[in-house]
C-alpha cells in the first residue's frame, strides 16, 4: 500500500487526503491510486521488456472503466469471461487483438462479437466449447486462434473457494484428455491452435505450485510439438498473491525469471493474466463509523461499508487491514468488531481489531482495489459504493454513487387489474 500513507495525523492517497475525499463524494467510496496501479502493472511489464509477451489484466478483479483505460494506455492486454467484459475493455479504448476470453461457459453470441472485433485467443476449457467456437467461426467464415486451458492437478495452497487446478475442480481439461482434445482441434478447419493455458489459483504466496503446473504443461508442449503441433503462446493465468497482513509473495520479476529459466530454448511467447497483483493494493475502501455499541461480550463498530460493498470477508473469512483516516491521540485502543446495517450476522470488514474510535470516524479498508467493488451486490437495496481514482493532487471519480431510482430501474408493478 505504497500510495497510502500518513501525513501529519491524517492517511492520503499520494497527493489528495482520503477525509477531503469522504467530504466531497460521501462514504462508502473506493478510492484507487493511478499511481500505484501503473506500478503494478509496470513491475510485468519491465520484467518482460525484450520478450514476446502479453500482461492481460483480469478484468474481473478490476473492471471500471478508468481503471482498464489507465492500463491500456500502457499498452496492456486484457483477460476477460464475459461479452459484458469485452465491452468494458472497448469502451476504456483496450485493443481487442490483447484480449484472451477465459471462462467455461462462453455462449454463442459472446463468441460471435469476439471474433468480430477480433480478439487475440480464445482458451478453451472442454471439447463442447471446442465445438461451439469452431461452429460460430465456421458461420461467419473466420478463423479463430485457440489456446486449450489444461488442468494440471496442483495444488495451489490456497483457500479452496480460489483453488481451480485440482482434478476435482470445474476448470480446464484433464491434462490427461489434452493430448487428444489438441489433435482433434488441429484437424478442424475453423480453429487455429495457437496456445495452452492454465490457471491453478488465486493470491499464491509460493512458486513452487506455479512451476509444478509448468513442469506439466511443459512436457505437453513437447509432446504436441513432436506431433507437428506447434504452439506460439503459453498462458500461465493469474494468481500471483499479494500482502494482505505478512503475506511475502514473489515479486512479478522473481516469478517470471523462474519462468524464463524453465523454457529454455523453446520460442514461446509468454501471456499473464494478473488481476490481484496489480489492483489489490492500488485501493482502498473508505467507510465512516456510524455507532459504537458494546455489549456485555463485544464492541461493536457500526460502520456505513457492508458486506454487499466489499464481500471478501464475509465469503472467504478474508483479513483486509482496517487503519484510521485520522490518527487520535487521546482515547483509548480497543478491540472492535467492525460490522455493516446489513441483516446478516456474516455481515463484518473485521473482527477484533484494535482501534481508537469514535462516532463518525473514517476508516479505511486496505487491499480492497481487487474483487472489492467487482463484487458487491445491491442486497438490502443497498447502493453500491462511488469509486474514484486519485492522480496526483487531484481525484476524478470514476463511478458515480448509485441511486435508489437505478435500483428500481427495470422494475414493474403487476397491471391493476390482475
Ligand atoms: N485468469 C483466470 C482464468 C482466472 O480465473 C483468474 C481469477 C485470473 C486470471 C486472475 O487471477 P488473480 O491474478 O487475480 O489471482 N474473488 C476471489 C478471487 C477469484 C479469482 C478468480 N479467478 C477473491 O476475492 O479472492
Amino acid at each position: 500500500m505504497d500510495s497510502f500513507e500518513y501525513r501529519n495525523g491524517g492517511l492520503f492517497c499520494e497527493e489528495v487526503s482520503l477525509s477531503r475525499i469522504a467530504d466531497e463524494i460521501g462514504t462508502p467510496t473506493y478510492v484507487y491510486s493511478r499511481d500505484a496501479l501503473e506500478s503494478a502493472y509496470m513491475d510485468y511489464a519491465r520484467a518482460l521488456e525484450g520478450r514476446d509477451a502479453l500482461v492481460c489484466f483480469a478484468v474481473k478483479a478490476n473492471s471500471n472503466i478508468g481503471v482498464l483505460n489507465l492500463l491500456a494506455r500502457l499498452g496492456a492486454g486484457f483477460d476477460i469471461v464475459s461479452l459484458g467484459e469485452l465491452e468494458r475493455v472497448l469502451r476504456a479504448g483496450g485493443d481487442p487483438a490483447k484480449v484472451v476470453f477465459s471462462g467455461l461457459g462462453k455462449q454463442p453470441h459472446e463468441i460471435k462479437r469476439a471474433l468480430e472485433v477480433g480478439i487475440h485467443c480464445f482458451n478453451i476449457e472442454s471439447d463442447a466449447e471446442l465445438d461451439r467456437v469452431n461452429a460460430v467461426a465456421a458461420e461467419l467464415g473466420q478463423v479463430a486462434r485457440i489456446s486449450f486451458r489444461v488442468n494440471p492437478d496442483v495444488d495451489a495452497k490456497t483457500h479452496p473457494y480460489i483453488s481451480t487446478g485440482l482434478k476435482e475442480n470445474k476448470f480446464g481439461i484433464d491434462i490427461d484428455h489434452a493430448l487428444d482434445v489438441y489433435r482433434r482441434a488441429h484437424a478442424l478447419s475453423n480453429v487455429e491452435v495457437v496456445g495452452i493455458d492454465c490457471h491453478i489459483g488465486s493470491q499464491l504466496t509460493e512458486l513452487s505450485p506455479f512451476l509444478d503446473a509448468l513442469d506439466r504443461l511443459l512436457i505437453l508442449i513437447d509432446q504436441l510439438a513432436e506431433e507437428g503441433i506447434t504452439l506460439r503462446h503459453l498462458d500461465l493465468g493469474g494468481g500471483l498473491g499479494v500482502c494482505y497482513t505478512d503475506e511475502t509473495p514473489p515479486t512479478p520479476a522473481d516469478y517470471i525469471a523462474a519462468i524464463v529459466e524453465r523454457l529454455g530454448d523453446r520460442e514461446l511467447a509468454l501471456v499473464f493474466e494478473p488481476g490481484r497483483s496489480i489492483a489489490a493494493n492500488a485501493g482502498v475502501l473508505l467507510t465512516r463509523v456510524e455507532f459504537l455499541k458494546q455489549t456485555g461480550e463485544k464492541n461493536f463498530a457500526i460502520i456505513d461499508g457492508a458486506m454487499n460493498d466489499l464481500i471478501r470477508p464475509s465469503l472467504y473469512g478474508a483479513y483486509q487491514e482496517i487503519i484510521p483516516v485520522e490518527l487520535r491521540e487521546e482515547g483509548e485502543m480497543k478491540n472492535w468488531d467492525l460490522v455493516g446495517p446489513v441483516c446478516e450476522t456474516g455481515d463484518f470488514l473485521g473482527k477484533d481489531r484494535a482501534l481508537n474510535l469514535q462516532p463518525g470516524d473514517l476508516l479505511a479498508v486496505c487491499s480492497a482495489g481487487a474483487y472489492g467493488f467487482v463484487m458487491a451486490s445491491n442486497y438490502n437495496t443497498r447502493t453500491r459504493p462511488a469509486e474514484v481514482i486519485v492522480d496526483d493532487n487531484e481525484y476524478c471519480v470514476v463511478r458515480e454513487r448509485e441511486k435508489l431510482s437505478d435500483l428500481m430501474r427495470g422494475e414493474h408493478l403487476l397491471p391493476k387489474d390482475r
